[in-house]
């Protein structure tokens, strides 16, 4: 069937700064419609999405499967689909599962802490390069055990292959993308001589060099998965989370009650959360909200569209700090479903009682300006101020 034809550029300007009023007219006139630029078709509504993310066995995430092909570096827990996946995510599951949380969270309040005695009676500063960086990267490498790098460097490298994720869109962002992957290769494979106690010296003890090859490959691109992705979406959710809670007045004030401050954290990713949605492919014919799809058609749910479902959530558009249950989508759902979902908790929870624990207080300082992008949300820069 033909669907209504549709305009959603999700790299227009008024898109970048709200893109919610617009899913919510296409979700009620339009919930599935064919997006030409991204060849796929695209679904507005929670229980739609749902649907195609928990079924793994009609939608594919594995290009493999419907036909298609996948360089041997991007084989990894992300491109793999059960059965061959279930073995590697469940390493690192495992291997997060043993890491103290409690202990990063604590050193993660303490890093931010700092920062903002730094900042302090500084002026106006950016956001995204003084915490949100800094934060995220300093996460993710006491998760996985290793040496940080070099905060500005690695986010640049990281920002290329981000934007590079639009290829589709805009084919000039894919070169740039694939040189920065390779840096991060190096960077990730820099870390196998990392004695550190960690996520990746575990993964790391459970394949040794005697394992079968492909499961080494599997890991070891796994592990550039985890470092990268979670490097960019714990990044990103902590701009869109400190812009949500600073033109919101009381709300960070709320959090420092920790009932609300536990509830709170996952309701900042429903409500502007960093990965507006994801792809797979259909295996077989199917019927999709009144839409036949053919197989090795694409599918996009936008988690964006689908977290301000009425149908999902009441009061959709509004921040409810002690929304429960609070089953988003910010973390994706079913067999590819964030693995690190406890660590951004904890990240986001520290940065909140961080800035609630300071004596300045953190105020918005003019408007941020949205990253070009279409399937991660962030911002580029956020001005903020800490007033004494
Ligand atoms: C607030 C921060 C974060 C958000 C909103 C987020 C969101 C997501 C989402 C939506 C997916 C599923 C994508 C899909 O279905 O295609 C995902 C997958 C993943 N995330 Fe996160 N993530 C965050 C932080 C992290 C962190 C800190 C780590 C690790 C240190 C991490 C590791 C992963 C991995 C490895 C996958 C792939 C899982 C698989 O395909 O089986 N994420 N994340």
């Amino acid at each position: 069937m033909a669907t209504p034809a549709v305009r959603y550029d999700p790299l227009d300007a008024e898109i970048l700064r709200d893109p919610y009023p617009v899913l919510a007219e296409l979700r009620m006139r339009v919930p599935v419609f064919w997006h030409a630029g991204m060849d796929s078709w695209v679904l507005t509504r929670y229980a739609d999405c749902v649907r195609v993310l928990r079924d793994h066995a009609a939608f594919a995430r594995d290009p493999r499967r419907t036909g298609g092909t996948v360089p041997e570096p991007s084989l990894s827990v992300q491109t793999l689909d059960p059965p061959q996946q279930s073995p590697v995510r469940s390493l690192f599951m495992s291997a997060l599962r043993a890491q103290d949380l409690g202990a990063i969270e604590h050193r993660a309040r303490l890093l931010v802490g700092g920062r903002l005695d730094h900042l302090a009676g500084a002026g106006p500063f950016d956001v995204v390069a003084e915490v949100a960086v800094p934060l995220s990267v300093a996460v993710v490498a006491d998760l996985l055990g290793v040496e940080p790098p070099p905060y500005a460097e690695y986010a640049a490298v990281s920002d290329a292959i981000m934007r590079s994720m639009d290829g589709g869109l805009d084919p000039a962002l894919v070169e740039p993308g694939r040189v920065a992957r390779r840096q991060l290769s190096d960077l990730v494979d820099s870390f196998a001589v990392s004695d550190r106690p960690g996520l990746l010296a575990r993964v790391r003890q459970a394949t040794a060099p005697g394992s079968d090859a492909s499961a080494r490959l599997y890991v070891r691109n796994s592990a550039r998965v985890m470092f990268q992705g979670g490097y960019s979406t714990m990044a990103a959710a902590v701009g869109n989370a400190v812009h949500t809670l600073l033109t919101r007045p009381g709300a960070l004030e709320r959090m420092r009650d920790p009932a609300l401050l536990a509830t709170g954290v996952d309701e900042l990713v429903r409500f502007d959360g960093p990965v507006q949605g994801t792809t797979r492919t259909a295996v077989h014919a199917c019927r999709l909200g009144g839409v036949d799809i053919t197989p090795r058609q694409k599918i996009v749910p936008l988690f964006a569209a689908a977290n301000r479902d009425p149908a999902a959530f009441a009061r959709p558009d509004e921040l409810v700090l002690d929304r429960t249950p609070n089953r988003h989508l910010g973390y994706g759902w079913g067999p590819h479903s964030c693995i690190g979902t406890t660590v951004a908790q904890a990240g986001l929870r520290a940065l909140v009682t961080a800035v609630n624990d300071h004596p300045a207080q953190l105020a918005a300082a003019g408007e941020g300006v949205r990253r070009r992008t279409a399937t991660m949300r962030a911002f580029d820069t956020l001005p903020a101020l800490l007033l004494p």
